[in-house]
C-alpha cells in the first residue's frame, strides 16, 4: 500500500440533512457499499451529521463500516453550556469521532485556537478520535502567511507551554495523542464552499509542513503516524489529484459528500488512490 496512513473519507455535512435526508442517504449508501474492497481495511469512511440527525445516522449505519461523528462537542462533560453537547451524550450513542476547529466556527461562532485546543484535549482524553481543522484565509495566503499561520495554529492547540504555546500540566495535551488518534485537516479558508480547491501542489506544500512542524515539534514516529486530510471544494473531478499526494491521507468534504452518490465516489476515489 503506498498509503501508510490509509485514506480517510469524511464528510462534514454543516446543517443540511434532517432526520429524512439522513436515512435516505445510508439507504443509498449501503446498495452501493458492496461494490467497495478496502473499506474498514486501509480505507475508512466517516460522516458528521448535524447533532440533531446523529442518532438516526447511528441507527441507519448499524452494521456498516461506515462511522459517525459530531461536528461541535463542548470541553465540559455536562452543565450551564446552553445549546452545547458533550461527549458523555455522544458516547451513550456510540459515537467516537468528532471535528474541531473548522473555520466556520471560528469565524461565525467565536472559536479560538484556545477553545479548539480545550475541545480537542477533552474529546482525546474521553477517546475520541479528532479531526482538528487548521487553515488560512485569501487574505493571509496572499500576504504569504500560509505557513506562519499554520504554525501558529498547531503551536497553540498541541504544544505544550512556551511563549507560543498556553500552558498547561506537563504530560497533558492532544500532543500526547499523535499516532492516528488525532487527525489533523488543512482546510484553505478560500477554499471551502467556494469550488476554488488548492491545486494538489499547495495542499502537499501545506501538508509538508505540516508534516514537518510535528517532526520537529514531537518527533519522527508522531510525524508519520497523524494524518492530514486536504478540505476545502473537493469533489470526486479533483479528489485523484488532490490524493496521490504524498503527505495527503484523505479528504474532509462539505459540499460533495451530502449526497449517497458522491460520497460514493470520493470513496472509490480513496480506493484508487491506496492501490496506486
Ligand atoms: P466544502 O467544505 O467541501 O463544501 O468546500 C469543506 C469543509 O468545510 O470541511
Amino acid at each position: 500500500m503506498n498509503k501508510p496512513r490509509g485514506i480517510l473519507m469524511a464528510g462534514n455535512w454543516k446543517m443540511n440533512s434532517g432526520l429524512d435526508e439522513t436515512a435516505k442517504f445510508f439507504e443509498g449508501l449501503r446498495l452501493q457499499l458492496g461494490g467497495l474492497q478496502m473499506l474498514g481495511h486501509g480505507l475508512q469512511a466517516c460522516v458528521f451529521p448535524p447533532a440533531t440527525s446523529l442518532d438516526r445516522a447511528m441507527k441507519m449505519s448499524a452494521g456498516t463500516p461506515v462511522l459517525v461523528g459530531a461536528q461541535n462537542v463542548h470541553w465540559e462533560k455536562k452543565g450551564a453550556f446552553t445549546g452545547e453537547i458533550s461527549g458523555p451524550f455522544l458516547k451513550e450513542m456510540g459515537i467516537s469521532w468528532a471535528l474541531t476547529g473548522h473555520s466556520e466556527r471560528r469565524q461565525y461562532f467565536g472559536e479560538t485556537d484556545e477553545t479548539v485546543r480545550k475541545r480537542t484535549e477533552s474529546l482525546l482524553e474521553q477517546g475520541f478520535r479528532v479531526v482538528m481543522c487548521v487553515g488560512e484565509t485569501r487574505a493571509e495566503r496572499e500576504a504569504n502567511q500560509t505557513l506562519a499561520v499554520l504554525t501558529k495554529q498547531l503551536s497553540a492547540t498541541l504544544l505544550p507551554a512556551g511563549p507560543l504555546g498556553p500552558a498547561r500540566p506537563a504530560g497533558k495535551g492532544p500532543s500526547t495523542y499523535l499516532d492516528g488518534r488525532l487527525v489533523i485537516a488543512y482546510e484553505p479558508v478560500w477554499a471551502i464552499g467556494t469550488g476554488l480547491t488548492a491545486s494538489p501542489g499547495q495542499a502537499e506544500e501545506a501538508h509538508q509542513a505540516i508534516r514537518k512542524f510535528l517532526w520537529d515539534q514531537f518527533g519522527m514516529e508522531a510525524a508519520g503516524r497523524t494524518p492530514i486530510l486536504y478540505g476545502g471544494s473537493v469533489t470526486p473531478e479533483n479528489a485523484d489529484g488532490l490524493l496521490s499526494c504524498a503527505n495527503i491521507d484523505g479528504a474532509l468534504v462539505g459540499g460533495a459528500s451530502i449526497k449517497p452518490e458522491s460520497f460514493m465516489a470520493l470513496l472509490k476515489a480513496g480506493e484508487k488512490a491506496l492501490s496506486a
